[in-house]
């Protein structure tokens, strides 16, 4: 167990983009009230994600993380619920189908609600407020009295999140994941993609090998690996007094967990020496994950491993690169280079969404598609040309058909940006672009498995 550490010691230490509450007594209550609420997962389920980690750390698997930049009470509906994980099975058969490896696969679902600011005021016609700081914190509404940080919004987060983990338990194990059904997801939202059709015809072909499979003597019944899926949640541990009131100690192992999700990650924001966040992060045993942007150095990086993992667990440590489609290969090949030579277990993932985004004439905030394939290209270029394995996506998207992000193959244009712009913070893949990034991954997927085959003969 880490040293020195409790679920409170972050206080101690400089913490960035917390809100101040006005009304501590308020803050204090519901902390009591949340610390008393059941856990939203149980220890032993991180421990499981964990060891799927650890895999995808020695080469064999992928991570595909994925959902909204911001969840948000508005659009809480069992419908968006549905779309999100639907879409992300989708992306998940594709990049199986292609790789031949296990996909784990993680949802920014179920918690996802606070964000760090590039700005702590925003101002409008003139009129300054404090930043939209996500729902569990303060309201959107550009009024004095929303941008008030009110407490009672993590005991709402709280129960959206609960109910919204139910939903994504009773898909993953209740049948709508079956493979099976892989030609039952329908392409809703998918619209005129090309993509479409390539995903009906590699349905097929997993239809055949299931059916091939029965002729066997194999029947998908009985295999549970084809019954249902393992389908785990994560968000940003930003709102520290929340992720602090959800801390347990597992009665197995009597390791402390933060139990508000199977994984938890520090935002570029706040993963500075001596942050909080990382002394909070630090203590429990959950699978951790850490943006890696520009301004972080390789011997930094190394220190924040050393604090976070020191027993160099294989599995505890995701690193999430996301320095910019110009900025990818140079920024990174220095801090793979270091890790590798640390000997540290890691997954190095690419989120090519937050290195990216550009402001429209029109005033929107997007990310244009060829920079986030362009992103995810020099990722594996970087992988390829240092021999480490390209081991996952982190990506902001959702199941719903919004023009947030231009480009891709139905291509959006920064003319249509307005028609469905509804995300609460950073725009996001619609379903047809996650769809057509899901089928463009496998491809490189496939070439870095072609590459380790041919240097395995060699
Ligand atoms: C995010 O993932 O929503 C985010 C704020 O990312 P970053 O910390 O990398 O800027
Ligand atoms: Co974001």
């Amino acid at each position: 167990m880490a040293s020195n550490w409790t679920s409170d010691s972050w206080r101690g230490a400089e913490a960035r983009h917390l809100p101040v509450y006005p009304d501590a007594a308020k803050l204090a209550d519901v902390e009591q009230t949340l610390s008393n609420y059941p856990p939203l997962v149980f220890a032993g389920e991180a421990r499981a994600l964990k060891d799927d980690l650890a895999q995808v750390a020695a080469g064999k698997g992928f991570l595909l993380q994925g959902g909204d930049c911001a969840e948000s009470f508005a659009e809480f509906h069992p419908n968006n619920i549905r779309d999100t994980f639907r879409v992300l099975l989708q992306m998940a058969v594709v990049l199986t189908f292609a790789s031949k490896q296990p996909v784990v696969k993680v949802g920014r679902m179920a918690g996802q609600f606070a964000k760090p600011r590039s700005s702590p005021v925003e101002v409008q016609d003139g009129v300054e407020l404090p930043s939209y700081l996500g729902d569990n914190i303060n309201g959107m509404e550009f009024t004095p009295a929303s941008r008030i940080p009110d407490p009672e919004r993590m005991v709402k987060a709280y129960s959206q999140a609960a109910s919204t983990l139910n939903l994504l338990r009773a898909f993953a194990g209740g049948g709508y994941a079956n493979l099976r059904q892989v030609h039952q997801w329908t392409l809703d939202h998918i619209g005129r993609s090309p993509w479409a059709a390539k995903f009906s015809e590699m349905a097929d072909r997993i239809g055949e090998a299931l059916d091939f499979m029965e002729a066997c003597g194999v029947d998908p019944r009985t295999v549970p690996q084809l019954q249902g899926t393992s389908f785990y949640t994560s968000h940003e541990a930003l709102l520290l007094p929340y992720e602090q009131a959800m801390t347990r100690q597992d009665s197995l192992t009597g390791g402390w967990y933060d139990c508000s999700a199977h994984m938890l990650w520090i935002g570029d924001r706040t993963r500075f020496e001596g942050s909080a966040h990382v002394e909070y992060l630090r203590g429990v045993g959950n699978p951790i994950g850490m943006k890696c942007g520009p301004s972080l150095t390789p011997d930094a990086l190394l220190k924040l491993l050393d604090t976070l993992n020191p027993g160099r667990e294989a599995g505890r440590m995701t690193l999430i690169s996301r320095f910019g489609d110009d900025k990818v290969e140079a920024g990174l090949t220095p801090l793979v280079r270091a890790v590798k030579r640390e000997g540290h277990p890691v997954v190095w993932s690419c989120d090519p969404m937050h290195g990216n985004v550009i402001k429209a004439n029109s005033g929107y905030k997007t990310r244009p598609f060829d920079r986030i394939l362009g992103e995810v290209k020099g990722f594996f270029a970087v992988h390829r040309a240092e021999g480490t394995h390209a081991g996952g996506i982190h990506i902001e998207m959702t199941g719903q058909d919004v023009t947030e992000c231009v480009g891709g193959a139905v291509a959006i244009t920064h003319e249509a940006l307005a028609d469905r712009y509804h995300t609460h913070c950073d725009p996001r893949l619609n379903a047809a672009q996650s769809i057509e990034l899901a089928f463009l991954l496998a491809e490189m997927l496939n070439l870095e498995r072609a590459a380790g085959k041919k240097s395995e003969a060699a």
